[in-house]
Parts: structure tokens; C-alpha cells; sequence
């Protein structure tokens, strides 16, 4: 398994005419032929899907109990730097729910790790960063990324493509990011954080500092990609998970220019880019200019308004809120029902909760779930 080559590896090239944001899209990259019935990449390209395709943000990990067995004694960035443990957590969430993409076991902030920054993922609490990045030195003193420092990932992306292209008949995988503001906020904060006030202390005051190290993140989290789509896989998603603690115009002048520097390398390779934040109502339209094919819309949003923001040129994915999955099935499915109409709308619809799998969700929930959006008739 492990000599096998996904199916980007060979065809994946970056050319010197790469598109940036002014040029044209380059052809797609070839598609593995076993996922061209893709229901996922189809509503990701805006195409019709056989049925409206579902996965879910953090469905590796957390809730699983046979991620919880694998997991112990086992620190959180030690798993996301062995091959065989992320290819198995991959899958977990796919063998059990049947789910129309997997999405790659790793953190935002793993790529940092390799780079020899002093980060502990605490149980309980998150990333943190000893030695918080406050002024240019500490920016300069941070290494650029190369494929030569995520070997496992790279094979774990091999070993999942090989085995996803025969689950439930060609299953993608999307490999993700960090963005570079949400990135930011753990580096600068030191840790996770209620008001960013030392992030946007830093943007708002030393615009020379911020502007050189959210070019430096931006150039860790595309190379990230490109090593995940160059070993196979399918799409993939920009997490900006905090960006909706800035205002729009603070978005445009601070934020989004990173951004698109990281959606555009991915755009250079073929496959499509979702784009995600929490609290990002005001932001939509803004996040999928930065260049996305697919806009996640959080839970707080009414897909409806989401869709009427982001427009018709792009797909969107969500948005059910992730705690109606401990109100009774009918209540949940009820509104997962609403959820499928109100995406009709849109250009394509991909299915997903509002954010991320709570901890305590019941596993049999989420499969009920699954089951329900891929019967409901298109
Ligand atoms: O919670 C788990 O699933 C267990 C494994 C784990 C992950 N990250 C997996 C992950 C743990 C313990 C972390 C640490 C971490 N990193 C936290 C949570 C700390 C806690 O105890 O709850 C947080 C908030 C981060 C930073 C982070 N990582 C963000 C903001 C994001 C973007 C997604 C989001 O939730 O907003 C990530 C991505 C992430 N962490 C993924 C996984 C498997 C990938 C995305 C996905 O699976 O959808």
C-alpha cells in the first residue's frame, strides 16, 4: 500500500504560468476515475450530484470511541506525525457513518511543529506556542516550509488514497489549512483566546511585523496544501476559523490578501477550495472573492442569507448547528430537512455541520445523519 502511488502524484504539476488570481484557471487535475461518480466533487464543481453529499467538520477524532482507544498515551501532535495512526483516524469516521469525503487527520498548527517552534497541543485546552511571535525578529526567525520536512504526511495522504478509492464505491479526500489570521492568533496569543486583543494589537500597530508574518504563515499553510494535494487528494479546505473577530474593511485591508495567496497556490493544482470561518456573516462574500470554489457557512447564519451573500458564482457548504444532534432524531432531522432546501439555492450544496463535531456527540447521530441527507431527494 504504502509504494502505491495516489493518483495526483504523477500529475500534479505547478507550471510557471501559475494563474495567481489574474490569469486562467489551468485545467482541472485529472480525477482519480474511481471518484468520477463523486457526489462531493460534484457539488464542489457546481455540477448536479446524485445526492446532496455530507461530511463533517471534525468527524475524525473526539466522538469516536475507537479514536479515543487509538489515542491513548499518545500525545495529540505525536499522532499527526505518524503515518499509520493519521491514515487509521482518517478512516474511522468513514468506515462508521459512510460519509461522502474524508478529511484529513492533523491540526492547523501541525506545520509549525517540523519547523522546530516550541508547540504542545494541552488536552483541554489547545495549541500553545512557548515563545509567542510579537516582533519582526521572532517572524525572521521562523523557517519556511518544505515538502522535505511533512514526509508523513505525505505517505499517510498516499496510504488513505489508495484505501479511500475503494470505500463505498471512490471516497475523496480533502486535505486542509490553517489561514494565516487564525494561525496568527494562536503564534501571536501564545495560545487560544477570547479577544485576540495581542493579535490585533500587533496588526492594528506594527503593520510591518503583521504583514511579514502573515506572508510567512501564508507561504506554510499553502505549501502544506500543495504537499497533501501533490500525494492525492481530492479538495481542499482554508480554515479561518477566528476570522469573524475583525470587521469587514480591517478583513480586507489585514486578512484577506493572505488568504488569497493561499487559495491561489491551491487553485494553480486543479482542485476545489472550500473556505470556512465561525461568526462570518459579514464576511461571506469577502471569503469566497478571496478564492474559493465553496464557502462554509457557520451555524449562526441562515443558509439562505449565506447563499444571497456568497452569490451565484459558488457553492456552500453547512450549516446544521452542531447541537441539534442531542435533540431528539426527528427534531434533528427535521432541520437537517430545512437545511437540504435551503441549499437548493445555491450553486451547489455540500452538507455539513455549522462548525465542528462536539466532543459528546452520540456516533449514532451522526450516522442517522448521514443517512437521512443522502436519501433526501435533490
Ligand atoms: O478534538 C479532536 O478532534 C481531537 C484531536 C484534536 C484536534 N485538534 C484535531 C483537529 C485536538 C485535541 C486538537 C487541538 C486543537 N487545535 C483545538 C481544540 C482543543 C480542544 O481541546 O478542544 C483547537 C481549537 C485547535 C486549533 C484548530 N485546529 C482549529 C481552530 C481548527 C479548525 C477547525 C475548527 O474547529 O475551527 C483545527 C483543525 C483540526 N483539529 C482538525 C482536526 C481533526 C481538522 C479539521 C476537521 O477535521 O474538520
Amino acid at each position: 500500500m504504502c509504494e502505491h502511488a495516489g493518483p495526483g502524484a504523477t500529475i500534479v504539476s505547478v507550471t510557471a504560468s501559475n494563474p495567481g488570481t489574474n490569469g486562467p484557471r489551468p485545467d482541472p487535475r485529472p480525477a482519480d476515475p474511481r471518484l468520477a461518480d463523486s457526489a462531493f466533487l460534484k457539488a464542489a464543481r457546481g455540477e448536479r450530484p446524485q445526492h446532496t453529499p455530507v461530511w463533517f467538520m471534525r468527524q475524525a477524532g473526539r466522538a469516536l470511541p475507537e479514536y479515543l482507544k487509538i489515542r491513548e498515551g499518545v500525545p495529540m501532535l505525536d499522532s499527526c506525525m505518524n503515518a499509520d495512526m493519521i491514515t487509521e483516524i482518517t478512516l474511522q469516521p468513514v468506515r462508521r457513518y459512510g460519509v461522502d469525503a474524508a478529511i484529513f487527520y492533523s491540526d492547523i498548527v501541525l506545520p509549525l511543529k517540523p519547523l522546530g517552534l516550541d508547540l504542545e497541543i494541552k488536552p483541554g485546552v489547545g495549541p500553545v506556542f512557548a515563545n509567542p511571535v510579537r516582533t519582526l525578529a521572532d517572524v525572521e526567525a521562523i523557517p519556511d516550509l518544505t515538502p522535505e520536512h511533512l514526509p508523513f504526511i505525505t505517505q499517510a495522504v498516499q496510504n488513505l488514497v489508495a484505501e479511500l478509492g475503494s470505500i463505498n464505491g471512490g471516497t475523496p479526500l480533502i486535505g486542509f489549512a490553517g489561514a494565516p489570521f487564525t494561525v496568527a492568533s494562536y503564534l501571536v496569543e501564545g495560545g487560544p483566546s477570547k479577544e485576540y486583543a495581542k493579535t490585533k494589537a500587533l496588526m492594528f500597530g506594527a503593520p510591518d511585523v503583521w504583514d511579514a508574518l502573515m506572508r510567512k504563515i501564508a507561504g506554510i499553510s499553502a505549501t502544506f496544501l500543495e504537499v497533501q494535494v501533490a500525494a492525492g487528494a481530492s479538495a481542499v479546505q482554508l480554515f479561518d476559523s477566528w476570522a469573524g473577530a475583525v470587521t469587514p474593511s480591517d478583513y480586507a485591508t489585514y486578512v484577506r490578501p493572505y488568504s488569497s495567496t493561499v487559495l491561489a497556490r491551491a487553485g494553480a493544482l486543479g482542485v476545489p477550495r472550500i473556505h470556512f470561518g465561525v461568526n462570518s456573516a459579514m464576511l461571506l462574500d469577502q471569503m469566497g472573492e478571496a478564492g474559493a470554489d465553496v464557502v462554509g457557512v457557520d451555524w449562526r447564519t441562515p443558509l439562505a442569507y449565506g447563499i444571497d451573500k456568497i452569490g451565484p458564482e459558488r457553492a456552500v457548504q453547512g450549516n446544521l448547528d452542531p447541537t441539534l444532534v442531542f435533540a431528539p432524531t426527528d427534531v434533528m432531522l427535521e432541520r437537517a430537512g430545512a437545511v437540504i432546501e435551503a441549499g437548493k439555492r445555491a450553486k451547489g450544496h455540500i452538507f455539513n455541520l455549522g462548525h465542528g463535531v462536539i466532543p459528546s456527540t452520540d456516533p449514532d447521530q451522526l450516522k442517522r445523519l448521514t443517512e437521512f441527507v443522502q436519501a433526501y431527494p435533490v
